[in-house]
């Protein structure tokens, strides 16, 4: 499987955004995230230019908490996306890469008392609210501020995506938004409405993630545009701005088989346009928040081949081997927490054929298999080991479990490589440590 610009060279190695990922492991050293920046941009562009074809008035912002770096909220900012954060830290980051306040959208569950000082000092665009203790503090501290807030509301809309019950999101039982069937809903859009100092300019749901079935956007997109007619009917309130979240799936293994972004956007936009027509409401301007469909395919990990090791295998005869890398369950949470699958290849020996079979597992005191079990080329130690499809989530969710310092983050494209983020050093673990 090859993704993005990923190609084999003469030398039978895994080239990525132009470069040679053996002279990448070399020069940065492993484990490397390697991001494909041509591959990013074109995922960008890809959303950017459905929208404007299906829809006309609308925004892709970019869920950084997917891969949130500066450089990389640096790149959303020229590809002209709006961004999405869920943290103060997230926040902090887009601050850090300068990115434009009007076009963030803060989101979470549960925000602090000084996330939303932060929000409304910086002028954030919109923060979507998620609770009503949270609408009353932020009214609060926008009228301190002599400011007027502009406000979502998070609603949900009951909708069952059928992912991974981690990941859903938009089911009526989930911790996320105000339910519509139980009238929370309604009850937020008055109270957001009774204060000056916010301004209601749109709703949001995001139903979940990793998503290859289009049903729960197509049933989420008709339940908003009613609830908006309802909102106006109700309280003379005609709502601007509709965002319906992200969640499209990405390529982790060959039999995945993700909508194209052209695809999900056209669905999402003839939902919304069928339920505008419906309702007679006012078309509004549509927001779409895509994170690992941005970043997911783009990145690849790179690991060094240390151990590999035979057992015998207990439930019948034969033998099973271990691959071990340099990094696994602080680098890549993913498979221990959603039984995520990934791919992956002997990056030096392209050519070769995978006609061996192993459990790929990491370096940590426990049992951390990055792939239960994959056909690889021979691996010998020293080999360059690349999952692949490791962009969204991973380095966003790691750790530093067992001390291991994290991984460096490279940009690759067009034949040139820049470093992102610096790999942490071992005094860097022993930072904040009181000496
Ligand atoms: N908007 C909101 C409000 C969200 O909560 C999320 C993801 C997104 C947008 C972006 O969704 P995406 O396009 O990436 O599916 N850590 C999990 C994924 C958690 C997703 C949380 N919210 C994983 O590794 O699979």
């Amino acid at each position: 499987m090859l993704l993005g610009t990923q190609k084999i060279n003469d030398k039978g190695h895994l080239m990525i955004g132009g470069c040679d990922v053996a002279d990448l492991a070399a020069e940065y050293g492993t484990p490397l995230y390697v991001m494909d920046e041509e591959e990013i941009i074109a995922k960008c562009r890809a959303y950017r230019s459905a929208l404007a074809n299906y829809y006309g008035r609308a925004h892709a912002a970019y869920a950084s908490k997917a891969f949130c770096t500066v450089g990389m909220c640096k790149l959303m900012n020229e590809e002209g996306m709006y961004l999405d954060v869920a943290s103060a830290g997230e926040l902090y980051t887009a601050k850090v890469a300068e990115f434009p306040s009007e076009r963030i959208i803060f989101h979470g569950n549960n925000k602090s008392r000084f996330e939303l000082e932060m929000a409304v000092a910086e002028n954030v665009g919109f923060v979507v609210c998620d609770s009503f203790g949270e609408i009353e503090d932020l009214a609060d501290i926008a009228a301190k501020a002599g400011k007027v807030q502009g406000v979502m509301l998070r609603v949900n809309p009951g909708v069952d995506p059928h992912t991974h019950s981690l990941i859903r999101t938009g089911q009526e039982d989930s911790k996320f938004g105000f339910n519509i069937h139980i009238g929370l809903a309604m009850k937020a859009v008055k109270a957001v409405l009774s204060h000056d100092s916010l301004n209601l300019l749109g709703l949001h749901c995001h139903v979940g993630s990793q998503l290859f079935e289009p049903t729960p956007f197509v049933q989420a997109a008709p339940i908003m545009t009613e609830f908006i007619k309802t909102v106006t009917a109700e309280t003379g309130k005609v709502i601007e701005h509709l965002d319906m979240g992200g969640g499209l799936g990405v390529r982790y293994v060959e039999s995945d088989n993700p909508l194209s972004v052209g695809e999900f956007v056209k669905l999402i936009c003839d939902g919304v346009k069928a339920g505008v027509e419906a309702t007679g409401i006012k078309m509004p301007t549509l927001l779409l928040e895509p994170g690992r469909s941005i970043v997911g395919e783009a990145g690849t990990t790179l690991y060094t081949v240390g151990a590999v090791k035979e057992v015998p295998v207990v439930e019948e005869p034969g033998r099973k081997y271990y691959l071990s890398v340099d990094g696994g369950l602080s680098d890549n949470p993913r498979p221990s927490l959603y039984d995520a699958v990934y791919t992956a290849e002997i990056a030096n020996k392209m050519n070769e054929a995978a006609d061996c079979v192993y459990t790929v597992s990491g370096k940590h005191c426990e049992t951390d298999t990055l792939i239960p079990k994959t056909n690889l080329q021979k691996a010998e130690r020293g080999d360059i080991l690349a999952v692949l499809t490791t962009g969204a989530y991973n380095f966003a969710m790691a750790s530093n479990y067992n001390r291991l310092p994290r991984p460096a983050v490279v940009f690759v494209s067009w034949g040139k490589s820049r470093i992102d983020v610096k790999r942490q050093t071992l005094e860097d673990l022993v930072l904040w440590d009181v000496k």
